[in-house]
């Protein structure tokens, strides 16, 4: 294990499902949470893909990640799924709502089924597996962490991803809500939302053209001047699912570079004015300044 910013045992004892943890960020994330004690169960489409992500996370710790063939918009495939963790490994202690689909696309040429396959995937999925998780939480009087992956687009909408924009809010809805129905339960909901990090899959749908990225994934309108790192969002993740923050629930938390907020509609732009420039604006507002005063004195 590299230097971490945390105990390589601030996991331990815990129990986590990571669905679309086959691929992208799910996949990268797995590791960080075994090398911190946690056991890790990945969930996705495709067993080659989980067996491969399973073997790469579990290097260090042998035995750490169990894998299971699940499609998260079949609640009965998730809800038998979910007990068979229960029964042969025992309960979860956190899920990781990451499973995702995507692509950009002008919205009149999306097809109802193309519609139904990334809302099904995004809203659908993570109700089903929260929900499968939170009642099991309950019955049995368990305390339990949810975290769904979400994007800055739940605040801001976005065009050409508009069924990904809307599944994500409603999840963004759903962790506010249950945080209030559930935290007398000990379960706690929170939501990250991650600006552009680099990870193969989804950086080829982001980037559909052969011309340079599209605007949400270019680095140089990132006030930090560059993109988000897997580590720096596996730190946020392993923070918000420890035990270190029990009191915050039904927070959605941009982790994005300061991207989100620095819209066209701010002076964000003048980040790459050079010092003569500002020199320029100082005399050019100085003496417009005078000059309104001078003309006020008249
Ligand atoms: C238009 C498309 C399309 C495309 C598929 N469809 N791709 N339409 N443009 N690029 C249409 C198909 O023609 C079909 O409609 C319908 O969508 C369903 O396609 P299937 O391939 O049958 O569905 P499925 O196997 O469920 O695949 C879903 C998928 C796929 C979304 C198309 O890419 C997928 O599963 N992706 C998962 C991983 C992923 O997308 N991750 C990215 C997350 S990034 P018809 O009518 O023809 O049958 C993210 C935020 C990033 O969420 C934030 C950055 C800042």
């Amino acid at each position: 294990m590299t230097d971490s910013t945390f105990s390589p045992r601030l996991l331990a004892g815990k129990r986590i499902l990571i669905t679309g943890g086959g691929t992208g960020l799910g996949r990268g994330v797995a590791r960080h949470l075994v090398d911190h004690g946690a056991e890790v169960h990945l969930w996705g489409r495709r067993e080659a893909v989980l067996a491969e992500a399973a073997a790469e996370a579990s290097a260090a710790r042998p035995g750490a990640v169990h894998f299971h063939t699940v499609d998260v918009r079949d609640y009965d495939n998730v809800d038998e799924t979910m007990g068979r963790i229960w029964a042969e490994h025992g309960p979860l202690t956190g899920v990781l709502n990451n499973a995702a689909a995507n692509f950009i696309a002008r919205t009149q040429d999306l097809s109802p089924r193309a519609y139904a396959a990334i809302t099904s995937t995004v809203m659908n999925g993570s109700f089903h597996t929260t929900h499968a998780a939170g009642k099991r939480w309950i019955a049995e009087g368990l305390r339990g962490s949810v975290l769904s992956t979400l994007t800055t687009w739940v605040w801001t909408g976005s065009a050409y991803v508009v069924p990904s924009a809307m599944a994500k809010a409603a999840v963004h809805s759903m962790t506010m809500s249950l945080a209030v129905e559930w935290a007398k339960y000990g379960i706690r909901l929170n939501a990250v939302a991650p600006g552009p990090i680099p990870t193969d899959y989804a950086w080829e749908m982001l980037n559909p053209t052969d011309k340079s990225s599209v605007g949400a994934t270019q680095a140089d309108q990132i006030p930090a001047g560059r993109t988000g790192t897997v580590e720096e969002l596996a730190n946020l993740t392993m923070f918000l699912l420890s035990d270190a923050c029990d009191y915050l629930t039904g927070q959605t938390i941009a982790m994005d570079g300061g991207q989100m907020l620095a819209g066209p509609g701010t002076f964000a732009g003048l980040t790459g004015l050079t010092d003569s420039d500002w020199q320029q604006i100082k005399e050019t507002s100085m003496s417009a300044s005078a000059s309104s005063k001078a003309q006020r004195s008249v």
